[in-house]
């Protein structure tokens, strides 16, 4: 959480550092900064409001700055204040940091930092701390004293009033690339914010100075060794993390997955079968697999649940999913036969990154899902399949959901072909049945407008609840999380056949309903429970491959979707639930792109 970003170079600083933070906003949106050197001399100005980059800018006029560091905020200690905004600054010292530093109140004591502070963050008693130990000579010498002591997770860009032009940076945990090229040195925490001026980037080594400067960064570690960068190169460009013509970057994502799926499938079938060898995943990573556990937050999460019905129905064996938060205090029982698989769109989610550590404890068969190259949980998982989705800008996540889900149906079928719990021939269908996906996605993307059209429904409505059995439970939380979380609106999944326990109390007269009836083997039996709900006054909106049963006893909406087999339904049910969200959000004329309260990359425990 929390987008950062530092340039020194030959352009203006002030638009790459504005620019910069806009393309990071979806970190955090609370507040927002920057800081530079006034006239590229030894005296920093910062400008920063509580808000959101376009606040910053309209208070920014100060073109006079080759040199300067930007923050946007997501608040962890103390509230959304001008006086909480990054950048920090204290004495000689101004810096902007993503993390947490956990032991600030003995920092605050021991080096008896309190006079110096005027907000309520972790980050301002760094900046004390810096100042305190710089000696106004040697910043390296102030940075490697201060680093130990921190506990906790940072990525901190930092700038010394007397080393005009320099800045300085180290992390730990929180996430930051670098690169320099013509125009100068750039550092932030993700490659977005300046991939425009070059692809050329590389992933800042934890516990290593650097040294930035307009010709180029030096890197040292803790010791004071020079450590070289190892450099990477990414495969897309600035368009793939524009708008491209979409009101918003939420509709450009659900338009997007066609194309997403098919780039992450493709390259891992071979001969109409599942193939990993490009991804140095070796068979024997699925051989002997006793158990399988797939820890994720959020959305991740969702798409595990749906892998989790498959696997278990495909291979017979136990398939545990996992909240990532939970999982390292639910003493999991892993061993070292367990398959753990774990997924991420931005393969810096702390918990699912923490999650990952333990369970490697236990068992060297890890496996990430992540959409984002090089990222921390992709390096330190055992074997990593890349999903390709392209950059997800938007915080509520859709084109990682169904790529995730698609690369479940991978392994699924790998597993099931290397346990012999499948033939050759039923892998063949069933790979060419996910092949056939992207083109069904593209055939429901066309009822866009139908789909819009019942969110008027919805938008004042204040609860809503999704249902559905079997794999179209594991969706409908999938729905109903991504409604309330631009909606505003309270959804709620339930299992279909558990509802008149106790949920079924709360429907009333034109309450909303989203039912999903896709799977033969439970659909009479979801039927029923759909007319319960509609007996008692719901409004059901129903998903549903079987065009037979529109009739006004069952729902007062139907959505037809595309016939498929069964397990491949849920990839064209997502897409309406994603649009249902959408339009929801939109018609009640919210930020679908940033919902409130959110952030995309969710780096604090
Ligand atoms: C946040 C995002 C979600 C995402 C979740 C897990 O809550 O808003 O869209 O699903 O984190 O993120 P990850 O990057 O690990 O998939």
């Amino acid at each position: 959480m929390c987008g950062i970003i530092g340039f020194t170079g030959k352009l203006e600083a002030q638009d790459i550092l504005l620019d910069g933070l806009e393309k990071l906003e979806y970190r955090g949106y609370d507040s927002a900064g920057i800081a530079y050197f006034k006239e590229n001399k030894g005296k920093i100005s910062t400008r920063k409001t509580a808000g959101k980059v376009k606040d910053l800018r309209a208070i920014c006029d100060d073109n006079e700055s080759t040199c300067g560091i930007g923050h946007t905020r997501w608040a962890t200690h103390g509230g959304v204040t001008n006086a909480n905004a990054h950048p920090h600054k204290c004495g000689n010292v101004a810096l902007i940091h993503n993390g947490i530093i956990e032991n600030y109140h003995e920092l605050v004591s021991s080096y008896d930092l309190g006079k110096d502070l005027i907000s309520e963050t972790d980050t301002e008693v760094a900046a004390a701390l810096f100042n305190k130990l710089y000696d106004g000579e040697n910043p390296i010498e102030a940075i490697k004293k201060a680093v130990p002591l921190f506990k906790g997770s940072f990525a901190f860009c930092i700038m010394f009033k007397n080393k005009p032009g320099i800045i300085y940076a180290v992390r730990n945990v929180s996430p930051m690339v670098a690169a320099t090229c013509e125009e100068g040195s750039f550092i932030a925490s993700d490659l977005t914010a300046f991939i425009q001026y070059s692809k050329k980037y590389f992933i800042v080594p934890e516990y290593t100075i650097l040294t930035m400067t307009e010709s180029g960064i030096t890197l040292t570690d803790l010791d004071g060794t020079n450590v070289e960068p190892e450099f990477l190169e990414v495969n897309w460009d600035i368009t793939a993390a524009q708008k491209d013509g979409y009101p918003t970057f939420m509709l450009k994502e659900i338009n997007e997955q066609p194309d997403a799926i098919t780039r992450t499938i493709t390259p891992r079938i071979a001969d109409g079968l599942p193939d990993f060898s490009a991804d140095n995943i070796p068979d024997s990573l699925f051989e002997n697999c006793r158990d399988i556990t797939i820890v994720a937050c959020g959305t991740a999460m969702y798409a595990g649940m749906v892998g989790k019905s498959l696997m278990q129905e495909m291979l017979g064996i136990p398939v545990t999913v996992a909240i990532a938060s939970e999982f390292r205090y639910e003493h999991p029982v892993i061993t070292e036969d367990s398959l753990v698989i774990v997924v991420s769109q931005s393969g810096e989610t702390i918990d699912t990154l923490e999650a990952l550590r333990l369970a490697k404890t236990r068992t060297q068969k890890t496996l990430a899902i992540v959409n984002v190259k090089g990222s921390t949980i992709a390096r330190e998982s055992n074997y990593v399949l890349y999903t390709h989705a392209g950059p997800e800008i938007a915080v509520a996540s859709t084109k990682a959901y169904t790529v995730q889900t698609a690369a479940f149906y991978l392994i699924a079928c790998k597993l099931g072909l290397i346990q012999d719990k499948i033939s050759k021939d039923e892998a063949h269908e069933f790979i060419g049945n996910l092949q056939n996906v992207s083109n069904n996605i593209t055939e429901v993307l066309k009822l866009s407008e139908n789909v819009e059209r019942l969110t008027k429904r919805m938008l004042n409505a204040s609860n809503t609840f999704f249902i559905g059995r079997g794999i179209d439970y594991t969706l409908s939380m999938e729905g109903a999380l991504k409604l309330k979380e631009i909606s505003y609106i309270h959804a709620e999944a339930y299992a279909a056949g558990e509802l008149k326990h106790g949920t079924i109390a709360l429907i009333s007269e034109g309450v909303p309903v989203i039912a999903l009836a896709t799977q033969s083997h439970v659909y009479s039996k979801v039927i029923s429970n759909i007319r319960e709900v509609k007996a008692r006054g719901a409004y059901v909106i129903l998903l549903s491959m079987d065009e037979n049963i529109t009739d006004s006893s069952i729902c007062d909406t139907f959505i037809s979707l595309p016939k498929v087999p069964d397990r491949f339904a849920i990839f064209e049910a997502v897409i309406i639930l994603q649009m249902i969200a959408y339009f929801t959000s939109v018609g009640k004329g919210l930020n679908a792109d940033q919902p409130r309260n959110l952030a995309k990359s969710v780096t604090v425990e």
